[in-house]
């Protein structure tokens, strides 16, 4: 209750509304604050209607709008059918959930007072306050709040980085950023040089690679910055979660949803393949999501941190990667690294079409594939019953133990899974993807 109206009186000046009303009605307060699950709350400030709070619920999508379908429904005719919608994404249970704003109104919704913008989506903090103008201003209060106190050596002027944790992982803390100039929000990877190897660091590094990438389904890097213990990469800030996330959800991913998500995924894979670069770990929690308001999605893939640019002739010798999406030849490899890099043996970008099939398997049914004594999958499940034959033998098909086996991503493109939609899944591409993000 106390941190509510601290939040309100710093930024009383913020808001014609909220200037006019009166102080928060401490029994909505209490009553919200004994129910179950509940993430977040709104407190909805109006001068036509009563105060109340909308609370944000695991999963659960609030909107707000003109039409009577909405959670809240706003009375004034400037207000659109569906003004915003308020949606949250739970990255990992030792973290705060994530709780986005997207503006779908042309009118505008704004946030401590910066149009949002129709289509733009915002990451909502405690105490954040967005406006619909004329009609009504709303106050986010997060439910839990972790504290913390992560130490950055970050001193640009460029960007100022929040506490708000956007995931983690083996060897970095991913914060929300804001540009300063624009007032933009981004993602900031902080990497601790500790955790790396100096020769991934300092001659292959992720950055380095990124930078030489532009493509709708690869995260783009806008700056990054060293200092002498971290190195930052200021990234594009994707606001749906990853697909590992999105999977918990889910529990299985619907086939034609999956279809869209693996199309995407060869369209990345392909423009690095064609660079001679494998990302060496490829895995849900590095496939991000852009919304997924909808069946039909745009995917970005993320952490090149053990991405290799591969010389002409060279295979690779290093092992890396996740062992659950490794490829038997990485695997292989354990302590005979060094004899390999000797003999020009390792591996090569196939490795990346091996972690596509245990992506596939595991959007698909929710598990990780099993394999028979012979090396072939099993598809036992009761929920493969329900899949086609297509996308069973293509995912046998990644799942080949020998590399040469595998298809390329060429060859993938060709395999009736896809082709018998192509026409499709390409205008869907062009105007779901393509459009919004070109090239
Ligand atoms: N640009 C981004 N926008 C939103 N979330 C992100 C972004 N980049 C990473 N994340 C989240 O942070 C997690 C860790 O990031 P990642 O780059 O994979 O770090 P690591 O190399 O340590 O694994 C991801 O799994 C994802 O949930
Ligand atoms: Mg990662």
């Amino acid at each position: 209750m106390e941190f509510l109206s601290r939040a309100i009186l710093s930024r009383s000046e913020s808001t014609q509304i909220l200037c006019e009303m009166s102080q928060i009605d401490e029994s909505t307060l209490d009553i919200q604050q004994t129910e179950d699950g509940v993430l977040g709350r709104l407190f909805v400030f109006s001068s036509t209607s009563p105060q109340t709070a909308i609370s944000i619920r695991k999963y659960e999508d609030v909107t707000v709008g003109r039409g009577n379908t909405n959670t809240y429904q706003l009375i004034q005719s400037t207000a659109s059918y569906r003004h915003f919608r308020v949606y949250s994404v739970l990255v990992d249970d030792d973290m705060d959930p994530l709780v986005y704003c997207e503006d779908l109104s042309s009118n505008g919704t704004f946030l401590n007072h910066c149009l949002i913008g129709k289509g733009n989506v915002v990451l909502l903090s405690d105490g954040d306050i967005l406006d619909v103008r004329h009609c009504a201003s709303f106050l986010y209060q997060q439910k839990n709040i972790t504290d913390d106190d992560y130490h950055h050596e970050y001193d640009g002027d460029e960007f100022s980085i929040t506490h708000r944790l956007l995931g983690t992982g083996g060897f970095s803390r991913i914060y929300m950023a804001i540009e300063n100039k624009t007032g933009r929000q981004y993602a900031c990877k902080i990497i601790d040089k500790k955790k790396v190897s100096s020769t991934r660091f300092y001659d292959d590094h992720e950055v380095s690679i990124l930078k030489k990438l532009n493509h709708p389904n690869i995260v783009h890097v806008a700056m990054d910055y060293n200092s002498e213990n971290q190195f930052f990469i200021f990234e594009e800030l994707v606001t749906g979660g990853d697909l590992f996330s999105y999977l918990t959800k889910m529990g299985t991913v619907p086939e034609v949803t999956c279809l869209f998500i693996m199309y995407q995924m060869l369209q990345a894979l392909g423009y690095l393949h064609s660079q001679n670069i494998a990302h060496r770990d490829l895995k849900l929690e590095n496939i991000l999501i852009v919304s997924s308001n909808d069946s039909v999605f745009r995917i970005i893939l993320t952490d090149f941190g053990v991405a290799r640019c591969m010389e002409k002739g060279k295979r690779m010798s290093t092992f890396v990667g996740t062992l659950e999406y490794t490829a038997p030849e990485i695997r292989d490899l354990k302590g005979r690294s060094r004899r390999c890099k000797e003999m020009n043996m390792g591996y090569g970008k196939e490795v990346d079409i091996w972690s596509l099939g245990i992506i596939m398997y595991l959007l698909l049914s929710g598990n990780s594939p099993t394999f028979s004594s012979d090396g072939t999958i099993v598809f036992e499940d009761e929920v493969w019953k329900t899949i086609s034959r297509q996308a069973k033998d293509l995912i046998s098909s990644f799942l080949q133990k020998l590399p040469i086996q595998r298809p390329t991503v060429q060859e993938a493109e060709e395999h009736p899974w896809f082709f018998r939609h192509k026409s499709r899944l390409e205008k869907l591409y062009k105007t779901r993807i393509l459009k919004q993000y070109p090239l």
